[in-house]
């Protein structure tokens, strides 16, 4: 097996499957796992969903950005799954790209529709925004998340599929 030298980085829309994918990647490659999100809620000690009401979406990106910074600044290789907007920000999509291995896990907006609903009680974008405003939204950070060196179309993939294609590549 290739050894692992980069911090493998989990970009795509919000319940694409990075932080489920991430952490099986991690455990086949024995490398420690980080989340965006998590590493946020746990520095402010509340959830993503409570930061934004609270603190507002400014005060979020801040955060997200330098724990996002403060990981790819790390010398030991991890797997880090990214939160959907954090590559948006040009200085970690810069970071990502140069310091990392960015991964886009792609999905169509017809497949991520059959989720919405699932993931609108902790996704405050998705509350605060119409159906229409999210597809608007979907469709700009395509762009961007493909300027990610690898892209996987996740569609017809099963999570295990999703994960042997990233060991793969
Ligand atoms: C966001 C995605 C969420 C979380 C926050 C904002 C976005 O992460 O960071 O709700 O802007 O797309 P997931 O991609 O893990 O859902």
């Amino acid at each position: 097996m290739k050894t692992q030298n980069k911090t493998i980085v989990l970009v795509g829309f919000m319940g694409v499957g990075k932080t489920t994918i991430g952490k099986k990647v991690a455990k086949a490659l024995d490398l420690t796992f980080n989340d965006s999100d998590k590493l946020v809620e746990e520095k402010v000690g509340l959830t993503v969903k409570e930061i934004f009401d609270v603190h507002g979406e400014i005060y979020f990106r801040g955060l997200e950005e330098a724990m996002i910074l403060s990981c790819l600044s790390e010398d030991q290789p991890q797997v880090l799954a990214l939160g959907g907007g954090a590559f948006i920000n040009d200085r970690i999509r810069e970071v990502c790209i140069e310091k990392g291995d960015a991964i886009f896990l792609k999905i169509s907006w017809e497949e991520w529709k059959k989720r919405a609903d699932d993931l609108r009680p902790t996704r405050p974008l998705l509350q605060k925004n119409s159906e229409d405003e999210i597809h608007t939204l979907f469709e700009a950070r395509q762009q961007l998340y493909s300027q990610a060196p690898t892209t996987i179309v996740t569609d017809n993939l099963t999570i295990e599929e999703i994960v042997e294609a990233i060991q793969q590549r």
